[in-house]
């Protein structure tokens, strides 16, 4: 009940209000400017492969559509390189900036990924522990295990260091790590796709995911620098391979900024959400195989968010195409969307619900406001008011043009109480991860469909819950996100990351 109530505060304080924004330090520090890349003191560095052949995007969503790769240095490669690898290079005015596969809060890159792996051809002859440097593109090998894994299948944790988001946006930051740490797992199971692996989130205790990556190791890190750990997936088929014992590590954690904030109540939320891992019960339909598309190294490498969009519409099936694909989340099930449609040919403008699971039709239509319409228009999506609502959108997203611009915005709505009754705290992370997991594929759908997103963490919370009429915290939305065409900033210019 501790943790629940610590959940419940974390989650009130670190609302945006039309007033008054979550605590935050207000202005920049950049003398305090977190370094985006974490390196480990000493160990080894080995070079990964650059490989520029994959699939079309649209086989990634068709079942046994691609032969399963084998473990070794070239499939690997490749995984990480399409799912938390640079993607490019831009600049403008004299500084220049990398940006990654997988979308971020503010870019503040909070995620890190470690490897524990069996033997890999052209890699090591033994198990190991490794940590991804996307920089060089390159494994730092942290551990040699004495146990052999099983073959057929490898680890991969992710953590945050929530320090990256906490010097930039304060207490709401944790929040963004969450759904950074989705984005991330989502960038993965992608890739994954490309070598015809299957991703699968672990029922892991957190703790025995720090102890397994030597997070728990806290000497090694700066003590403002540690990084939570998230979850753990496994890639590739199912073996029974109990997680092997990391032993005291040598390296040292690079210090990433010479001076820190506190903000205490984030060390709360992060002691409050530990714990084993949910996994809710997943998603009944399932995507359909979009159309032949682009390389899906085309889609990983090119979507971006969008900092302006133009106000031009899409069509119904683009429309429909989009929400359809975010039943590719099938670990999601806890999240729906309430969307602000501002520009779909064949759907006038309005307020829309899109229930990705019919199961909570009854218990959401009791929870809004009651003169709602709720048009069935079919496949879950509903009208609950028509109008003009770009105003709407634009305040309740602390006032981003974006949200106007786009033809369509929309919050994620999702089970708040529920998953915390089922789940206990660690409910709350899991939920920011489902959101975050959708964010990522859908920003590839849009860029697939020659469309762009932006994610928006954002809102004013229950501003936007006002306007749905909801009462309590049955519902809560954790993340907004909008899609349209963007004007791409010409004066920005683009270069290859490696
Ligand atoms: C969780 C999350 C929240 C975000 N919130 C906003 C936002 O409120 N406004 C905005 O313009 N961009 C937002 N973004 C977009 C990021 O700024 C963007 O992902 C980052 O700058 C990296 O650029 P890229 O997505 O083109 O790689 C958000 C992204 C994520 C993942």
């Amino acid at each position: 009940m501790k943790n629940i109530s610590s959940v419940l505060e974390y989650h009130d304080r670190t609302k945006h209000r039309p007033h008054a924004y979550a605590a935050s330090l207000g202005y920049m520090d950049w003398a305090t400017q977190p370094d985006p890349y974490r390196r480990y003191h000493g160990a080894p560095l080995i070079s990964l492969i650059h490989s520029e052949v994959t699939p079309p995007y649209h086989l990634l969503f068709q079942k046994d559509a691609l032969p399963i790769a084998p473990l070794c240095i070239e499939s690997l490669s490749m995984l990480l390189r399409y799912s938390l690898g640079l993607a490019a290079i831009k600049s403008h005015g004299g500084s220049s900036w990398a940006l990654r596969c997988n979308a971020s809060s503010g870019n503040l890159q909070p995620t890190e990924c470690y490897i524990i792996a069996p033997a890999i051809k052209g890699l090591s002859e033994g198990s190991t522990l490794s940590h991804y440097a996307p920089r060089e593109h390159a494994l730092e090998l942290l551990h040699t295990y004495d146990e052999t894994l099983k073959e057929g299948s490898f680890l991969i944790a992710l953590s945050s260091v929530i320090w990256r988001e906490e010097w930039k946006y304060g207490e709401r930051c944790w929040r963004y790590c969450q759904l950074d740490a989705g984005h991330a797992y989502q960038s993965i199971k992608i890739a994954g796709r490309m070598l015809g692996w299957e991703c699968e989130i672990l029922p892991s205790d957190t703790e025995e995911i720090g102890h397994l990556c030597g997070l728990d190791q806290y000497h090694r890190f700066h003590p403002h620098e540690i990084e939570s750990p998230d979850m753990l997936i496994r890639i590739g088929k199912s073996n029974t391979s109990t997680l092997p014992i990391t032993p005291s590590l040598p390296y040292r954690a690079n210090t990433l900024s010479p001076a820190h904030h506190e903000w205490p109540i984030l060390e709360r939320i992060e002691k409050a959400t530990q714990g084993i891992y949910p996994l809710p019960p997943p998603l009944h339909p399932t995507r359909d195989v979009p159309n032949p598309s682009k390389s899906a190294i085309d889609v990983v490498l090119k979507r971006r968010s969008a900092q302006m969009m133009d106000g031009s519409g899409i069509t119904l099936e683009q429309f429909r195409t989009l929400l359809n694909a975010s039943l590719f989340c099938t670990h999601a099930s806890d999240v729906h969307f309430i969307l602000f449609v501002h520009r779909v040919e064949g759907l006038e403008k309005g307020l829309y619900t899109y229930l990705r699971t019919s199961d909570d039709l009854e218990t959401l239509k009791h929870a809004m406001d009651e003169n709602f319409s709720w048009k069935d228009l079919g496949k879950g999506l509903y009208l609950l008011r028509s109008g003009d609502f770009r105003g709407a959108a634009q305040m309740v997203s602390c006032n981003q043009e974006i949200a106007k611009e786009g033809a369509f915005s929309f919050g994620m709505l999702c089970n708040f109480s529920s998953s915390l009754e089922t789940h206990g705290a660690i409910g709350y992370k899991n939920l920011y991860h489902q959101c975050g997991a959708i964010g990522q594929m859908l920003y590839l759908e849009a860029t697939s469909l020659g469309l762009s997103a932006t994610g928006i963490g954002c809102f004013l919370d229950d501003e936007f819950h006002a306007l749905l009429g909801l009462r309590d915290q049955q519902y809560q939305s954790l993340y907004h996100f909008t899609i349209g065409r963007a004007i791409v900033d010409t004066r920005i210019t683009t270069l290859k990351p490696y």
